[in-house]
Formats: structure tokens, C-alpha cells, sequence
């Protein structure tokens, strides 16, 4: 494994991180079962993963209880944990935005039975609550914080100005935005539109203030592995059903660049899982790639991307296929 060190964080990140999305469980994401969750995480902490990235909306609850389950027993000095708040959902299962005082408090104690940790490393805000005074957010987090159950603040989805308001007042150590090779700064995931640019105006800030950075969705959901086909990539109960560049007519324009880019990735000699993850890696912006995965094997697979980087030839080849892309 090889490790990144972020300004702000003491622990050396591996580059190589694990998204626990897809730990959601059945009605998810395809494929999701419990045991082979908990193999998958025995397995990264074996490659020397030590990220793991999740929150209380996914699966509601399920996943960060499938993480635990699978961190049991292990020396907690040995990974990061980076979950979320401010994502809720009601009783009819619809998600809203919370980013109240009161809710930080509870769901904090939540995300800390889920996973039978005594502390959350990175703590993230999961979207902006435009409801909520920025200010009464940072209060409920310096609390947290102060009681030892969190010990970095982090965001995911905001936007620059807004950082570096809160940024005075409780530090922000990190932030987590969609990027990949085909998603630079991109306007909208799923249905949600997106207050920031990333690749333009996130990434400057990330070096700027010495914070980590975990880009999002870095296979663009399983898209920039290779492994997609024209269509019928996964069935009418998995959440990428709700992501428009997944289906339909865009699809096709996505589909078309994934496939110049895995017959540029062939031409090397190189899966174009590890090429997608290694456009990303090379980033000096970019602190772990938080990808996930169900199969057995894959992240092992991932991390052989690290015996090699890009060559400016392929760079050159790869750049000619994502620049329409730069704004889509
Ligand atoms: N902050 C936010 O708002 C936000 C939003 C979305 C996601 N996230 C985070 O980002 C994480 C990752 O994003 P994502 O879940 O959207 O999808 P992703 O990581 O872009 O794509 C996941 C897909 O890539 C496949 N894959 C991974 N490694 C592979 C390999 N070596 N060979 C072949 N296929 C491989 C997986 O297949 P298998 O499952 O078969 O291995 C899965 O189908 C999430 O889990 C979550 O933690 C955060």
C-alpha cells in the first residue's frame, strides 16, 4: 500500500480507500450481502487500507452497522472511520437535509452505536442545509468534538466560499466531492444539483488550506471499470437507476468515452479500473481514492494500480477523450 499525508491529519492516509455505500444491503445496490461486506473489509485492512468511508443514510443505518461489524476487535488506532451527518429520512423512507443543533447531537450517538467505536475520525457534513445557520452546525460540532466523539470536521457537496467561512471558526480538515475522469466539474449527481466546481474551484482550496481530499464515485459507479456493456449494467432495484448519466440518452454519450478510454487503457497494457484510478491519484490534491466495491478480489485489483503511473504519452490520449467532458 502507499500512503498520503494530508497537512492536517497526523495519520498517513492510504491512497487506496474503501466507500461502504454499496454495504446499504438488498433494494441498494445489487450484489450487496452482509458476509461478503465483512470479507471485503477483512481484506482491505489486509492490503493495509486504512479508510473507511460511510454514513448513517446509507442502507439507513445498515451500513455503518456492517462496518462495525466487520472493525470488531481490530486495534482502532489502525483506521480512519469518515461518516456523515445531516442526511436523514422519515418514516416513509424519503431523505432530507438536517443540519440542526439538536439532530447533530443525536444522530452523532447513532453513528457511534452503528459502529461500536467510541469515536468518529473524520466527521463529515453529508450536504448543505440551507434551513440551518452555518453557525448553529459548527456549534453542535464543537460540542462533539470537544466530548472526544469526533476528531476532524469534514465536509462533502459545499461549496468554497462556505468552507473557508467555517473554516474559521472550527477547522475543516476535509472534503469529499464527485470527481472522476469523466466528472470534473460536474453540475449535477443523481437529480442533485451541485454547488461546486470541482476540479476548478474545490481542488485549488484543498491545497490551499492543507486539507484532505476523497473524490467521490471514482469509477463513476462502475461505469470507468471496463466492465460495463451498452446496457443492462444492473437491475430496476439498485440506486443507479436514479443517476441520468447512467441511463437513458446520456447514457450513450458516457458509454461512448468509457469506451475510448478502456481501448486507450488496453493499448497499455492496463485495466481501465486502474487507469481511472490512477488519473485520480496522481493528483497531488487527492488524499485516498474512496471507491467501492462487493466482489471479492477488486480492491486487491485496485491497489496493483499503484506499480505504475501514467505516462504523459497516455496522459496526452487520455486528455483528448475527457476534455468535452471538463464541464458536463
Ligand atoms: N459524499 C457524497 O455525497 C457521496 C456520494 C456518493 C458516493 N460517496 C462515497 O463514494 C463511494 C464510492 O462511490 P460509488 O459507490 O458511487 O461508486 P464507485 O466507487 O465509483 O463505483 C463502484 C463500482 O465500481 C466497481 N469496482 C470497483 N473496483 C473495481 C475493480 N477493481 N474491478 C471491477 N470493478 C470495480 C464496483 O464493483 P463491485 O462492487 O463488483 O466490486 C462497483 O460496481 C461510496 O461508497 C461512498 O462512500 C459519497
Amino acid at each position: 500500500m502507499k500512503y498520503k499525508q494530508a497537512k492536517r491529519i497526523a495519520e498517513k492516509i492510504s491512497i487506496v480507500g474503501l466507500g461502504c455505500w454499496a454495504f446499504s444491503g438488498d433494494g441498494y445496490w445489487d450484489h450487496s450481502d452482509d458476509d461478503k461486506c465483512v470479507n471485503v473489509v477483512h481484506e482491505a485492512l489486509d492490503l493495509g487500507v486504512n479508510l473507511f468511508d460511510v454514513a448513517p443514510v446509507y442502507g439507513k443505518g445498515h451500513a455503518e452497522t456492517v462496518l462495525g461489524r466487520s472493525l470488531k476487535g481490530r486495534d482502532r488506532s489502525s483506521f480512519l472511520i469518515a461518516s456523515k451527518c445531516g442526511l436523514l429520512w422519515d418514516e416513509t423512507g424519503r431523505e432530507y437535509n438536517c443540519l440542526k443543533k439538536d439532530s447533530i447531537l443525536g444522530e452523532i450517538d447513532g453513528s457511534l452505536r452503528r459502529l461500536g467505536v467510541d469515536y468518529i475520525d473524520i466527521y463529515q457534513l453529508h450536504w448543505p442545509d440551507q434551513s440551518t445557520p452555518i453557525a448553529e452546525t459548527l456549534e453542535a460540532i464543537a460540542k462533539i468534538r470537544d466530548a472526544g466523539k469526533i476528531r476532524h470536521l469534514g465536509v462533502t457537496n459545499f461549496n468554497t466560499e462556505t468552507v473557508a467561512r467555517m473554516d474559521e471558526i472550527v477547522p475543516v480538515d476535509s472534503q469529499q466531492g464527485l470527481y472522476n475522469m469523466l466528472e470534473r466539474n460536474p453540475r449535477s449527481y443523481h437529480t442533485l444539483d451541485l454547488v461546486y466546481r470541482t476540479e476548478r474551484e474545490t481542488l485549488p482550496q484543498i491545497i490551499e488550506l492543507g486539507q484532505a481530499f476523497f473524490p467521490y464515485t471514482p469509477f463513476l459507479q462502475g461505469l470507468l471499470t471496463g466492465r460495463f456493456k451498452a446496457g443492462g449494467n444492473f437491475s430496476g432495484r439498485d440506486v443507479r437507476r436514479f443517476n441520468p448519466k447512467l441511463n437513458g440518452a446520456r447514457y450513450k454519450i458516457y458509454f461512448d468515452a468509457a469506451e475510448k478510454l478502456r481501448a486507450i487503457s488496453d493499448n497499455y497494457g492496463h485495466p481501465m479500473y486502474e487507469t481511472a484510478f490512477n488519473w485520480l491519484a496522481r493528483n497531488p490534491a487527492v488524499t485516498s481514492v474512496i471507491g467501492s466495491s462487493l466482489t471479492p478480489g477488486n480492491i486487491g485489483r485496485t491497489a496493483k494500480a499503484l506499480e505504475w503511473e501514467i505516462s504523459p504519452e497516455m496522459m496526452k490520449e487520455i486528455d483528448a477523450v475527457i476534455a468535452p467532458f471538463e464541464d458536463l
